[in-house]
């Protein structure tokens, strides 16, 4: 089955927060922003994001243990459009940004003080683009007065891969 314009236009009319993952596999960072993710279990509590198959932090996170969910307040325009739209493939998108490194050297955005720092519990590969991962939290960080951003908001930002850019190097 192919996406249909009435499937298109329902899920981008709902409005979802957006996060930056980011994650670190030796000494490769990586780091994208994040319209799929949810809450997946109340007790233990998980939390599953979706990265696409295109995406070099897709690459690196499947190395990796550890990972940061940073999300993004109304202002962090900035941040989101850094890491949809630029790929690390081409630039570090670190270099770029202030962070310092938390649990097992993930970078922690020091802009976006509302993020978990996360565990991996398991992988999933519906056969779609992106492949999800549910994340154990280790440490939560809340932030006063967040204003989520939401993807309704973002303007027409240009992500750095199409979802249907599928890897084929290994
Ligand atoms: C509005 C928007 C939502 C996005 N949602 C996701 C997502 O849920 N999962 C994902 O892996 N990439 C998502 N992306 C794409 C990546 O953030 C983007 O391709 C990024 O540049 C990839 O960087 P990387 O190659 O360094 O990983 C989204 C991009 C935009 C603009």
């Amino acid at each position: 089955v192919t996406s249909s314009p009435d499937f298109e236009k329902l899920v981008t009319a709902v409005a979802r927060p957006m996060l930056v993952v980011t994650t670190v596999a030796g000494t490769a960072r990586a780091g994208c922003l994040v319209g799929f993710h949810c809450q997946c279990s109340i007790e233990p509590p998980q939390y599953a994001v979706w990265l696409s198959k295109a995406n070099r932090t897709f690459e690196i996170a499947m190395l990796a243990e550890t990972y940061a969910l940073h999300f993004l307040d109304e202002g962090d325009l900035g941040l989101a459009e850094l890491f949809g739209t630029v790929t690390g493939d081409d630039e570090d998108k670190f270099e770029r940004c202030s962070w310092h490194p938390g649990a097992g050297g993930v970078p922690l955005l020091d802009g976006c003080t509302t993020r978990m720092q996360m565990s991996r519990i398991a992988m999933h590969d519906a056969g779609g683009d992106h492949v999800c991962f549910v994340l154990a939290p280790r440490a939560v960080d809340l932030a006063d007065d967040v204003t989520p951003l939401e993807s309704t908001e973002l303007g027409d930002l240009s992500a750095g891969h199409a979802a249907e850019e599928r890897r084929t190097r290994h």
